[in-house]
């Protein structure tokens, strides 16, 4: 049996194919390098000297993704890694992000729906709680009122599923939703490469510190938290590759459903907490001033990750330590 892979050379779906092909799974990727590069590819060999089949294509191409089906009958499951990601991006492209991550949603659906695999694990996010009705998050706590296209397509899609499942319980479906995902692979081969100036905390603060970016700009000292920044839950992009092993482990043997997890740590660190523990782990210096709220941003958010541990076995173990020093190697060996 195989594991098609849809965004499989991008930050998270990279990681979390090193993990499948060290769990021995046969693994099929797609991807069209629209925000990710061949070199992931080769490194993912390098890391686990195993191979894989890949596929430049498309998802929104309807034929092309039909030919993967046709061609390797062995697929019966499916991750989804290909989206658009960056916040800022989806105000100014509405349309792109849309299209791209709910119309390419669709179309991979239908496909599988004609080829008769029915396993799906979506990549998720802790936007969709909007405003947190509650802290930690629980995934019972009420969605909606996201801020940005990117988000609401993370909802919109969540809704699909939803409604795909009710028409059709014979789907399997896990909804992942990720809290902040940072690190890398700790041999520095593979990491987060963000086109352009970064949007979020954990890329920003390594080129800083590589002296890529001038100073840190910390959006916000009066918040309702600790130390007055925002609060979140940061997680170890590779105890979040671990976390879709253990949602596809539950798909595959148990009675066919529709599951939502957080995946998160359950511990919110503030911004300059962030600041502190990246100087304390690296030894570099992360100047910064303080500017002012960024609009959209909310004070706190972070997960109550129960349910995950509870149904999936499944616990984030690596340190905020861990997150920052492989964050930081692979900006070292990639600047
Ligand atoms: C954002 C998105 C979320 C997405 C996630 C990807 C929103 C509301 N949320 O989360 O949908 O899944 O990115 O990881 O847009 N900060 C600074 N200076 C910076 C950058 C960030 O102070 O230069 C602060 C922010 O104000 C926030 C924290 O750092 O308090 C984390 O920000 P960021 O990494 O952008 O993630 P989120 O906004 O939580």
């Amino acid at each position: 049996m195989s594991i098609l892979v849809t965004g499989g050379a991008g930050y998270i779906g990279s990681h979390t194919v090193i993990e499948l092909l060290n769990a021995n799974e046969d693994v099929i990727i797609i991807d069209n390098f629209s925000n990710s590069k061949p070199q992931a590819l080769e490194a993912i060999k390098n890391i686990t000297g195993k191979d894989f089949k890949f596929y430049e294509i498309d998802y929104l191409d309807r034929i092309a993704l039909e030919k993967v089906f046709e061609e390797n009958p062995s697929i019966d499951s499916v991750l989804n890694f290909a989206g658009f990601k960056a916040v800022g991006e989806s105000v100014k492209k509405p349309l792109e992000y849309y299209t791209n991550n709910i119309s390419g949603a669709l179309v991979l659906l239908e496909t599988m729906r004609k080829y008769n695999v029915k396993k799906f694990v979506f990549s998720s996010s802790a936007t969709v709680y909007g405003e947190p009705e509650r802290i930690p998050l629980t995934e019972d706590c009420k969605i909606g009122g996201t801020t940005n296209p990117y988000g609401t397509t993370k909802l919109y899609i969540e809704q699909i599923l939803k409604d795909l499942y009710q028409s059709d319980p014979t789907w399997d479906i896990a909804i992942l939703r990720y809290f902040n995902p940072v690190g890398a692979h700790e041999s520095g081969l593979i990491g987060e490469e963000p086109q352009g100036i970064p949007n979020n905390l954990m890329p920003y603060i390594v080129r800083v510190a590589a002296g890529i970016l001038p100073e840190l700009s910390v959006f916000g000292n009066d918040y309702p938290t600790p130390d007055g920044t925002g609060v979140r839950d940061y997680i170890h992009v590779v105890d979040l590759a671990k976390g879709h092993l253990k949602a596809l482990e539950k798909l595959n043997k148990e009675k066919q459903g529709l599951f939502i997890y957080n995946l998160g740590t359950g511990t919110g660190y503030s911004v300059l907490d962030m600041v502190k523990a990246f100087e304390k782990a690296t030894g570099k210096k992360v100047a910064y001033k303080i500017a002012p709220r960024r609009e959209g941003d909310i004070a706190t958010c972070y997960s109550n990750p129960e349910k995950a541990e509870k149904e999936l076995g499944w616990k984030a173990e690596k340190t905020l330590e861990d997150m920052c020093k492989d964050s930081w190697n692979f900006i070292k060996n990639n600047k």
